[in-house]
């Protein structure tokens, strides 16, 4: 999932004012959107990036070969900062840090795509990335009246496609910038 451009119509016309001065694991925990416990046993979150565990989370990487299929969380983190919708979360399993998820919010609208989502290739096959997807619907549901979530994503081997199957989202047909769109209802 390299872009979203394609799929966006509103105005990227905002910066993030999103404050990050969490200073220490206290607050990083108080300010996780809500946990679930993972099939390995491990209880994950969504917590803010802030100024401590940006190095961390921009260091989680996907395999060599699962490159093609997500941008780097460097590059997720600085285009965030230019977009007003940007809503991101790192991933933890336990303390953990172990992914990173993004999405492109219009609450207002009821709009929500699933810009990037990616689980470190080290913590692949845990139900991470089940659980974190699950928290990121949740986190949608409770801040909006939005009907579905979208997101688009690139075939080839290793590619997300059947992931998002069993997660329950469906092609729409569509495919824009090259990527394939995937919708789910909530
Ligand atoms: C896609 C991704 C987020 C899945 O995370 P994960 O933590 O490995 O997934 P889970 O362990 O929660 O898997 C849930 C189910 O999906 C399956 N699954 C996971 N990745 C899969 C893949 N690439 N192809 C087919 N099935 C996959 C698992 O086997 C599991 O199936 P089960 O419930 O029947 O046992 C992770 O593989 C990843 O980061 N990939 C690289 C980046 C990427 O493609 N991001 C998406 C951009 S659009």
């Amino acid at each position: 999932m390299h872009s979203i451009e394609a799929v966006i119509i509103a105005p990227l016309d905002g910066f993030n004012k999103r404050p990050s001065n969490a200073t220490d694991e206290a607050i990083v925990s108080a300010l996780s959107t809500s946990t679930e416990i993972s099939r390995s046993g491990a209880e994950i979150s969504l917590r803010e990036v802030t100024k401590d565990t940006v190095r961390t989370i921009c260091n989680l990487h996907v395999s060599e070969s699962q490159k093609q299929f997500v941008a780097p969380n460097a590059v997720s983190i600085a285009e965030a900062h230019f977009t007003e919708e940007a809503w991101f979360r790192a991933i933890y399993a336990d303390e953990v840090p172990v992914g990173f998820v993004m999405l492109w919010e219009n609450p207002t609208e009821g709009r929500y795509f699933l810009w990037r989502f990616m689980i470190d290739e080290r913590f692949q096959e845990r139900g991470y990335g089940r659980r974190a997807l699950e928290l990121a619907i949740h986190h949608v549901k409770e801040n909006s009246v939005a009907k579905e979530l979208r997101l688009t994503y690139f075939k080839g081997d290793g590619s997300p496609q059947a992931f998002y199957e069993k997660m329950g989202f469906a092609d729409t047909g569509k495919i824009l910038d090259g990527e394939h769109e995937m919708m789910r209802a909530l």
